[in-house]
């Protein structure tokens, strides 16, 4: 798929990817697109960061239909490994990029070492394609801040760019991990987006008992047939418990519905 040749002024963005690509992750490819001379994507559905118990063999994997994609949204290059090329030697016998202090909470606490194998993958990729800026998804937040930190506490030499979250109309994050959902479960899907976005008006309005607040949330989420995993109301940029006081505020959410663990945050603070 290669377009431009590589020269020495041209500008290299990177969208790291695990497929199964919808307009969300193309909304990283433009504002690649718009700042770089060339545009490379990856796709590998990266074993380390799946839980023994997680959906690491049934994630889509539609390569020829994601290539077509990437060719109309003018992608120069593709670079989709294998499993093998990724680790030779096995997962067990491969180096970790590891973050405790931003790793072990909101996702992290019921995924243990599913960042560490994100921080792992994306350094890799990192070394390998040796780009000048990377574009990540702020629907991916905690993901977003740990790779802000390790490239910015191991010295890589790129920029990182977060780009927003992009919606259906309802407000559901678009997510690969949506296929998951039952036809009843799709209809349900956008709850979790108008509960933090109630929860971040009631914060704006005054209210002070953040705890409180999420327990409602995650009431009412059960009660429409959700299994929530947290509903936390965190500092933006330390992910630390925020409160009243607090600077950058964001409410963060993960909820199962049915097969699909879905994600989502929104700013709190502008
Ligand atoms: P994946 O889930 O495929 O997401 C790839 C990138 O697309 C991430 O940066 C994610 O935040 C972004 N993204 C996904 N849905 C989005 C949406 N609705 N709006 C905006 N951006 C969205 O995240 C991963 O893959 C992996 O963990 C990876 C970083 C590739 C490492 O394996």
């Amino acid at each position: 798929m290669a377009r431009s040749g590589i020269g020495p002024n041209n500008v290299v963005g990177v969208v790291p990817t695990m497929g199964g690509l919808h307009e969300g992750h193309l909304a990283l490819v433009d504002a690649a697109r718009s700042e770089c001379s060339v545009v490379i994507v990856t796709i590998f559905v990266n074993p380390m960061q799946f839980g023994p118990s997680e959906d690491f063999e049934n994630y889509p994997r539609e390569l020829e239909d994601d290539s077509r994609m990437l060719v109309q949204r003018g992608v120069d290059l593709l670079f989709a490994p294998s499993v093998d090329e990724m680790y030779p030697n096995g997962r067990d016998h491969h180096s970790v990029v590891m973050l405790p202090h931003l790793t072990g909470v909101l996702c992290g606490r019921n995924r243990p070492g599913h960042f560490d194998g994100v921080a792992t993958v994306v350094s890799k990729l990192f070394n390998i394609v040796q780009p000048n800026t990377a574009y990540l998804g702020q629907k991916d937040w905690q993901q977003l801040t740990i790779i802000r930190a390790m490239v910015r506490d191991l010295d890589f030499p790129l920029r990182v760019v977060g780009v927003p979250t992009v919606r259906d109309s309802r407000g559901l994050a678009l997510s690969s991990r949506n296929n998951y959902l039952s036809v009843d479960e799709r209809a349900k899907a956008p709850l979790l987006y108008t509960e933090l976005a109630r929860l971040r008006d009631r914060v704006l309005q005054g209210e002070v008992k953040y705890t409180e607040l999420e327990s409602q949330a995650c009431k009412a989420l059960e009660d429409d047939g959700f299994t929530p995993d947290y509903i936390s109301v965190r500092e933006s940029h330390t992910l630390k418990v925020a409160n009243s006081h607090s600077k950058n505020r964001r409410v963060f959410g993960a909820a199962l519905l049915g097969k699909a663990r879905l994600i989502d945050n929104l700013a709190i603070d502008s």
